[in-house]
């Protein structure tokens, strides 16, 4: 399987593999005991959970459970989500009955399938990504409670219909698709936002207007604190050649109001990793179905076009180095996701 859900444990993930190695060295520095609590939602499914999270344990990458990381009985056999401190937890069936959507009939006689609502719910997904607090209360991420919209269900754009029966024996053409892409699949990126720029001039200056709409349902980038979505302004001459742009070098410098992100504190330190959290340093981020605008006065000779690229990156590139990353040409790479031209 090659969804996203099944390479969520660090045995599947060169990229959570780093920062597992981050988070427990940064743990024994601080001489806490260096429980892999992150097991919760990224190997839901080994046998030794508990000792795993406390400490008294280590997954053993060899384990197929570990490897099997958000697998298919996980999910299917989730009967119902509850709050708990510092995220939510599931109960799992302990019939071992396989619960789901009970849209297919005729699968049903395979397994012992039971219909839960909770199929039809975000709050299916929300013991995972609803909410998660480190050790000093620091929201890192709350992506049902302050970022969804509440209108429509994760699985509507995470889970599309597709080609193809869900099961051998259903009489249906078509299954919902398991890949829940997100920020690895440029087809859901392209689906994310909408761009469009406005040009005016006056008194020899040319006033760019950049309206950027977030056509998720939640944040925009979304949860996971290291996405990155910055805007990237170039005014060009006839010839086409960059006569000015909003910004070269560092754009948290240059042109913070293009940066969209969280980013963590501690004492003074800004860009800190989630765990040593004690802030919320900035929150940028575009709120679900909302328009935001930026204004820029582009003081250049020759103006004939200004063009908008919206960048989103999995990964800036300061945490790669940071972090120990190994770059993979995807991860640490700014991709495209919206573009607008407007020509004088
Ligand atoms: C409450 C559940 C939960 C806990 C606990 C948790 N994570 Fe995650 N983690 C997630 C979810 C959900 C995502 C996906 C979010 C997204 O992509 O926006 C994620 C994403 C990640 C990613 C990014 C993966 C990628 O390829 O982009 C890394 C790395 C990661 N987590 C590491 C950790 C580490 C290390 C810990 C423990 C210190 C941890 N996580 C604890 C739920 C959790
Ligand atoms: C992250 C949670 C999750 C994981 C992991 C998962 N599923 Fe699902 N599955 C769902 C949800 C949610 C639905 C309902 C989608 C819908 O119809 O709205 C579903 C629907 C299905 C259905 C259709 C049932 C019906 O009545 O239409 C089948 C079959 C299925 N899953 C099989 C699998 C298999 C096989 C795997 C492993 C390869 C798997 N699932 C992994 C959440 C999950
Ligand atoms: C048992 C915990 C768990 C459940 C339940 C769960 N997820 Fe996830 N999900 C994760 C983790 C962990 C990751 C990060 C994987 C990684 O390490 O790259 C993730 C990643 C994702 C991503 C990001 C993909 C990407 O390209 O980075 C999406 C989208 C997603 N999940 C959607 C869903 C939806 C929709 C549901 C409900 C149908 C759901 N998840 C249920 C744990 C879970
Ligand atoms: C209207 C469509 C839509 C709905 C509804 C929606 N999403 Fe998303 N989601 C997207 C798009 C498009 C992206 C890619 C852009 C981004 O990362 O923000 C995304 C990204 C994500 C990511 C981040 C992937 C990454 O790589 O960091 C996660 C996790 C996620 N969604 C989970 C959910 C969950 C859980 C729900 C339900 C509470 C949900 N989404 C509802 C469209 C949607």
């Amino acid at each position: 399987m090659s969804s996203i859900h099944s390479k969520a444990s660090f045995t599947g993930d060169d990229f959570h593999t780093a920062m597992k190695d981050v988070y427990e060295h940064s743990m024994l520095e601080k001489q806490k005991n260096a429980g892999y609590f992150c097991a919760h939602c990224h190997t839901p499914m080994v046998d030794n959970l508990q000792g795993i999270i406390t400490g008294t344990a280590k997954v053993d990458p060899n384990d197929p459970k570990a490897q099997a990381a958000v697998g298919c009985t996980f999910c299917h056999s989730i009967e119902s989500v509850h709050d708990g401190m510092p995220t939510r937890f599931y109960d799992i069936a302990a019939d071992g009955s396989v619960k789901g959507p009970g849209r297919s009939t005729k699968t049903v006689s395979f397994h012992n399938i039971v219909k839960n609502e909770l199929f039809d719910s975000p709050d299916l997904c929300s013991g995972c990504h609803g909410y998660l607090k480190n050790d000093k209360g620091v929201s890192i991420c709350s992506l049902k409670e302050e970022e969804w919209d509440g209108k429509s269900t994760c699985q509507d754009c995470h889970m599309k219909e597709a080609d193809g029966k869900p099961a051998m024996t259903s009489d249906r053409k078509t299954h919902r698709s398991h890949a829940m892409s997100g920020g690895h699949s440029q087809e859901m990126l392209d689906s994310a936002s909408k761009m469009e720029i406005k040009l005016s001039q006056s008194a020899g200056a040319v006033k760019a207007t950049v309206n950027i709409t977030n056509l998720t349902a939640h944040k925009l980038p979304s949860t996971m604190p290291f996405r990155m979505v910055l805007l990237k302004v170039q005014a060009k001459d006839a010839s086409g050649k960059v006569v000015w742009e909003n910004f070269k070098g560092d754009p948290m410098k240059e042109d913070p109001g293009a940066v969209f992100m969280k980013v963590f504190s501690a004492g003074d330190k800004v860009g800190v990793p989630t765990w040593d959290a004690e802030k919320i340093a900035m929150d940028t981020r575009i709120p679900a179905g909302a328009t935001i605008t930026r204004d820029y006065t582009v003081s250049a000779p020759g103006v004939a076009e200004v063009e908008a690229s919206l960048l989103y990156l999995l990964l800036p590139a300061p945490a790669v180095k940071q972090f120990n990353i190994k770059p993979d040409g995807y991860l640490e790479v700014p991709h495209p996701i919206s573009q607008a031209t407007a020509k004088l």
